[in-house]
């Protein structure tokens, strides 16, 4: 009787540890973007709680939906103290930064000063506020034009552009920083995000990637796509990529928080399928799976576009387990296309 009585003590104390304990806060920098917001989903499921941080300066503040916002941009040091401060976060995911090759390409100050100045305020901050963790979006830009098939993380980095080259530096800044203030980091470039999770949507500024632009040539006739380059030496002369549903990218950040959380140590991991796709194969399976032809008309190559980008994926399957579950091309065809229907069909009149 008495062992009952003991062992149901221990039973209950267990419990009320459990539940006295901190819930583990994550600061999500552009939370309210495209990636962020579906990361923000599943840090919520895993049991996480995700404080955007975001100027909203291309995200809205309707995909912030699994914690709180704050309104505030990384160049703001004072209003990074105070979101450190109030919600003492154990990590930081950071995805706030500008993302268009084209416009970096034309206006390099404002890559440079938002990616690279601003996560640098962010790193300060961090250090400032004795924060370790950090997980980091960067992109198989960072590689260029590869000789490897399938672009391992040892890869030569070749940044073509100044949006790949901003994600270098601060790639570089992150292991500097955690040479001397002992932060763990993972870096995780990821190949082509795409699909949409059901209940979250792109935002207008995220529609200028390949699938929903196809989409939306369906949509609207009167403005086809436009495919850039059709004499690259591929197998039918257009660029090809790695496409990686949005909720497999979602996954791989609580896999990585919790890897890193566990104590293990940092990485740079490639997120991708392995699997390479034409432009012109992407615009067959969209014309398959939609049964409707989408007008396209040729253009000649646009500068700082990579010939080929496709991952090989091996080393985040052996670091963190991690295997796309959601991104044939199928599903991720299918939720692009029926949240594109949902907010632009033009028969709504939007
Ligand atoms: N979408 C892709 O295919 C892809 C591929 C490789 C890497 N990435 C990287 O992943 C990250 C997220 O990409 P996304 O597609 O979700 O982009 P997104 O534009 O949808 O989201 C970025 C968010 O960051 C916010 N932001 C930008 N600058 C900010 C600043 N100075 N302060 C505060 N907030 C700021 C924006 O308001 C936006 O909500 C980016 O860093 C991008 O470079 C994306």
């Amino acid at each position: 009787m008495k062992l009952v009585f003991y062992f149901s003590a221990v039973f209950f104390c267990c419990i009320q540890l459990l539940l006295a304990q901190e819930p583990r806060v994550v600061l999500v920098t552009g939370g309210a973007g495209y990636i962020g917001s579906h990361t923000c989903k599943a840090l919520n499921q895993a049991g996480f709680i995700p404080v955007t941080y975001d100027s909203l300066v291309k995200g809205s503040e309707d995909a912030v939906k699994w914690g709180p916002l704050v309104i505030g941009d990384l160049l703001d040091p004072s209003t990074l103290d105070q979101v450190f401060t109030e919600y003492k976060p154990c990590a930081v995911i950071h995805f706030a930064g500008f993302r268009n090759v084209g416009e970096s390409i034309e206006n390099p100050s404002l890559y440079y000063t938002n990616n690279i100045v601003g996560s640098i305020h962010l790193l300060n901050a961090m250090v400032r506020h004795g924060v370790k963790t950090i997980i980091f979006s960067s992109s198989c830009t960072v590689y260029g034009n590869s000789e490897e098939k399938q672009i391992s993380e040892a890869a030569p980095k070749n940044p073509l552009n100044p949006y790949a080259m901003s994600k270098y530096v601060i790639e570089r800044a992150i292991t500097d920083y955690a040479d001397a203030y002992n932060i763990q980091y993972m870096i995780l470039r990821y190949f082509n995000a795409a699909g949409v999770e059901e209940g979250l949507h792109r935002c207008h500024h995220s529609y200028n990637f390949l699938i929903p632009k196809t989409l939306l040539a369906i949509l609207y006739p009167q403005a086809p796509l436009q495919i850039f380059g059709t004499d690259y030496p591929t197998k039918d002369g257009t660029c090809i990529r790695d496409y990686i549903h949005v909720k497999d990218l979602a996954l791989a950040h609580v896999q990585s928080l919790e890897h890193l959380l566990k104590g293990n140590s940092s990485n740079a991991l490639n997120l991708g399928t392995g699997i390479g796709l034409s432009v012109l194969e992407i615009i067959q399976a969209i014309e398959e799976e939609t049964g409707q032809k989408v007008p396209y008309e040729c253009k000649p190559r646009r500068e700082g576009d990579a010939i080929e980008a496709v991952a090989n994926p091996h080393k985040a399957a052996s670091i963190l387990g991690f295997y796309p579950s959601y991104s044939d091309l199928h599903t991720i065809i299918q939720s692009e296309w029926d949240s594109i229907k949902k907010t632009n069909d033009p028969k709504n009149g939007e």
